[in-house]
């Protein structure tokens, strides 16, 4: 579903910073090559990321969903200096691509691609998070969430994408698996006094926490 009209939609975009060539590349390259390349961030979300990831300056990202590594590119770009970015995805046969793009991006020593089921690869990792970027399979997002939440720095940041589901969520009749799940973790999130949260009507919903207490 798309939220504003497409000339509204269009013009936004004609009026932020352009991507980059490599990202520019990577876009066109998921569409041609990719399987469901309406799950790639894309020219504004990227860029939204980007901006998130430029005024927190992040030292330690997680993203849980690679796909083909635009938002993890998007990100890792405006991380300072010392900065890792992990991220992780089930499907391993999008690695060749993934890695090529990172290499094109200059990124190899700031990213650490992990392949397997999030649910997983998440416990194992030993790091504190300033910034998460949850945008994997939506049944897990909110065992995704107690899972990193505890691992949040305070004053850190989780966002959380696709959290309007092309608007299925506001609809009571609506009842798929999916659905369901991402109806769960917006009434928890929204209700957890750990975390402030603002639901951004931004493409297909993007959900950003700072957590404020353990
Ligand atoms: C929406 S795409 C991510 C898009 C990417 N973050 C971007 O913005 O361009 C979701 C990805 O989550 C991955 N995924 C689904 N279930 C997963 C799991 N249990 N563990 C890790 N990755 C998973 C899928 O393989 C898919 O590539």
């Amino acid at each position: 579903m798309e939220f504003l009209p497409k000339h509204i939609a269009h013009y936004a975009e004609e009026h932020t910073r352009y991507e980059g060539d490599v990202l520019a590349a990577l876009e066109k390259e998921t569409y041609l090559k990719v399987l469901m390349p309406r799950m790639c961030s894309g020219h504004l979300q990227g860029q939204i990321l980007r901006m998130f990831t430029a005024m927190i300056q992040p030292s330690r990202v997680l993203e849980i969903g690679t796909y083909t590594g635009y938002s993890a590119i998007a990100m890792a770009q405006a991380m300072p200096e010392n900065g890792l970015l992990y991220t992780i995805d089930i499907n391993e046969e999008l690695k060749p691509l993934v890695q090529s793009f990172i290499k094109l991006a200059g990124l190899e020593s700031r990213i650490g691609l992990h392949f397997g089921d999030a649910m997983q690869i998440v416990p194992s990792l030993n790091e504190n998070w300033d910034l998460v970027f949850i945008d994997a399979d939506k049944e897990n997002y909110l065992n995704y969430y107690k899972m990193v939440l505890p691992k949040m720095k305070i004053g850190g940041f989780i966002i959380a994408d696709n959290v309007l589901w092309s608007g299925k969520v506001c609809d009571p009749e609506i009842n798929d698996p999916e659905t369901l799940s991402l109806k769960k973790f917006n009434d928890y999130v929204h209700k957890d006094p750990r975390v402030e949260n603002v639901l951004l009507p931004v493409r297909d919903g993007l959900m950003i926490l700072r957590k404020i207490s353990d």
